[in-house]
Order: C-alpha cells, then structure tokens, then sequence
C-alpha cells in the first residue's frame, strides 16, 4: 500500500480477498450450526432382547418352584428362580463351546454338563475351561400377569 489515499491493485485484491473469504467462513460455519437436518429414517436398534413367559403356561411351569430354572431354546436364555426368590436371566449357551447351560439353586450359579465350567449368578467365569463370561440380561417378575420380562 503507499502512502497516498490511492491502493495499487495487489493491495486491493488482497483485502478483498481476506473480506470474501472471511464472509464466506461465517455464512459456513452458520449454515453448518443452524441447519443439521435430522435423519427422516433413523436406524432404531431393535436387536435389543426383550420377552416375557407366562411361569403357568405348559412347559413353563419350572419357574413357578424357588429354585426352578428353564431354557427358552428360541432366545438362547437360561431363566432361575433363586431360592431366595429373585430372578436371573443370563445367555444359556457356554461360552467355551455353546453347550446348554444348567442352574444349581444350592450354589446360585450355572454350571456347563459338557466340561464343567461355572459360571457366577452375573454371569462371570468362576471355573475354566470357559474364560467369557455368559450375557446377563435384566428379569423381572409380575405378581399380576405371572410373568417373567427379559430384557436388555
Ligand atoms: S462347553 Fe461348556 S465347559 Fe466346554
């Protein structure tokens, strides 16, 4: 720039370059805050586990003695009745190599018939060879409907 109230046009172009550029900045930055546009199709996870079991219906009946257990074969999921009367819900299939688990009231634990690995009420190894733990998974019981809800 000199020192007369006259700008040669590399000046010009300069500052109005940085004018542009700074305009064009802020009208980005604004549209990017102001106008996420949500998703019309948003994918809902509906893998998530969630059944219940009437404990009268036939071949449910397991569950209606403290201490009673039952494998819902089509939700790979080993339900208990705790002695104490609390309910547990945890994935039936040993994670060593998928046998069908049992429950043991005496213990409060699962127990695999395959290899004898054990598994804690949470779930948790408690005896190898299995060295995951099974999925435990929420169970709760209806006075009302005689029901058992797990879910996730
Ligand atoms: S399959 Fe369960 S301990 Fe091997």
């Amino acid at each position: 720039m000199t020192n007369n109230s006259t700008i040669d046009r590399k000046d010009f172009l300069k500052q109005v370059g940085m004018g542009f550029g700074a305009i064009m900045l802020m009208n980005c930055l604004q549209s990017c805050s102001e106008t996420e546009i949500p998703d019309p199709d948003p994918i809902v996870n509906t893998d998530k586990l969630d059944f219940s079991i009437d404990i009268t219906a036939a071949g449910n009946t397991a569950l209606q003695t403290k201490g009673g257990f039952l494998v819902v074969g089509t939700k790979k999921v080993i339900i208990a009745r705790t002695l104490s009367d609390t309910w547990i819900a945890v994935s039936s299939a040993c994670t060593h190599e998928g046998t069908t688990i049992n429950y043991r009231a005496s213990s409060n634990d699962f127990l695999c018939p395959n290899h004898l690995s054990t598994f804690s009420e949470t779930g948790a190894v408690t005896k190898s060879p299995a060295t995951s733990a099974l999925k435990k998974y929420n169970a709760t019981f209806s006075v009302n409907t005689n029901t058992v809800r797990v879910f996730e």
